[in-house]
């Protein structure tokens, strides 16, 4: 006998269609496809994001519940994403969430996408205790958080322009790299050297955070060479650049949780989202743990980017609280924390 809750999750809000089970703490299926396609156009395209998602839906959740051993009449409840994200993308989701939650006569869940991430960090078997600091890094957010028990959290600091992910991808644009840039510049950057160019850090008043001006000066920094010299660079350095961005980018967030740990006195530090797959990030943010005698807990790869076993892991606290969503919840592409 599975024990209770029997939780679905659905995520549908940018370009992973993702459903996943779960049965009270034990993860029994994740099931996420990607929409490679996009990186032919350098970026997400929304409308193709929602047809895609439409004609995915149905068997993705269905491969969840075969490799879980569920039925659909077994479970107790549905969590999805209802925001923040692209609205045809989050709506796919959420309609057939609601269509199996009135069908099968069991609660609905929404949850806020960035409370999935936070939550991605309860996934592995050791869970950081109420309060925690999280570090939301994504492609849409990089967000410091004091997260306490019951699905109440307060916003230490933002990012004021890009995110971090964001920097990622379109710094690894300017390289000429592929999308997504995150994976392609933590891959290069292990044969690089950081040293070979300082790329500035923005330091801002508390725990704002800016990193569209890295951006800027990686292209004036490319820009300040004539196009042969540009070519002959990227060819014999872009592994040092893509380590020099890497560091730069790192070397802010490490900063901003040496300060948070430092102000809070919390010493349960949690980095979820895309870029918390960041290899240098991971390292250098276990060395101030190391440091500070704090505990570092980041979900393992496969839950740091989008995925649905972070809705269903949401989803089951949200249960045990007694949180459930009114059934005429909309979609909301703008929500924040
Ligand atoms: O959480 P996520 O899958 O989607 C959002 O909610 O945005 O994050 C995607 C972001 C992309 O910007 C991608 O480049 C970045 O996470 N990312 C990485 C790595 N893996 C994914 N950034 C740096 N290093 C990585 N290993
Ligand atoms: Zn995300």
């Amino acid at each position: 006998m599975a024990q209770h809750p029997l939780i679905l999750g659905i995520e549908t809000s940018c370009d992973d269609t993702a459903a996943a089970v779960m049965a009270g703490d034990e993860l029994l299926s994740s099931v996420v496809s990607s929409q490679a396609f996009h990186g032919e156009y350098g970026g997400v395209v929304p409308e193709l994001a929602s047809r895609d998602h439409q004609r995915l839906i149905v068997p993705v959740v269905q491969k969840a519940l075969a490799e879980a051993s569920v039925t659909h009449a077994e479970l107790d409840g549905i969590g999805v994403t209802y925001g923040p994200g692209l609205a045809g993308a989050l709506l796919v989701g959420l309609s057939f969430a609601k269509a199996m939650a009135v069908g099968l006569d069991v609660p609905l869940f929404g949850i806020n996408h960035l409370e999935g991430h936070i939550y991605s960090a309860h996934l592995a078997p050791e869970k950081p205790p109420f309060p925690y600091l999280c570090l939301i890094v994504s492609g849409g957010h990089t967000e410091l958080v004091r997260v306490d028990e019951g699905f109440s959290h307060v916003v230490l600091g933002r990012t004021r322009d890009d995110a971090a992910g964001e920097a990622f991808d379109k710094i690894a644009r300017l390289l000429g790299l592929g999308y997504p840039g995150g994976p392609e510049i933590d891959r290069l950057a292990t044969d690089g050297d950081p040293s070979f160019y300082t790329f500035p850090r923005a330091s801002l008043d508390g725990y704002a955070f800016s990193f569209s001006g890295l951006k800027t000066s990686v292209l004036y920094y490319l820009n300040d060479h004539a196009e042969d010299e540009r070519q002959e660079l990227l060819a014999s350095h872009t592994a040092d650049l893509c380590a020099a961005v890497q560091q730069a980018i790192v070397d802010v967030l490490v900063d901003a949780l040496a300060r948070a740990i430092d102000e809070t006195g919390i010493r349960d530090i949690a980095i979820v989202g895309g870029v918390s797959a960041n290899r240098q990030l991971r390292s250098d943010a276990q060395a101030l743990m190391q440091e500070k005698g704090a505990t570092l807990y980041v979900p393992e790869p496969a839950f740091c980017t989008d995925n649905a076993a972070m809705i269903a892991v949401s989803a089951v606290h949200k249960f045990r609280l007694g949180l459930t969503s009114p059934l005429n919840l909309t979609a909301a592409p703008s929500l924040s924390l």
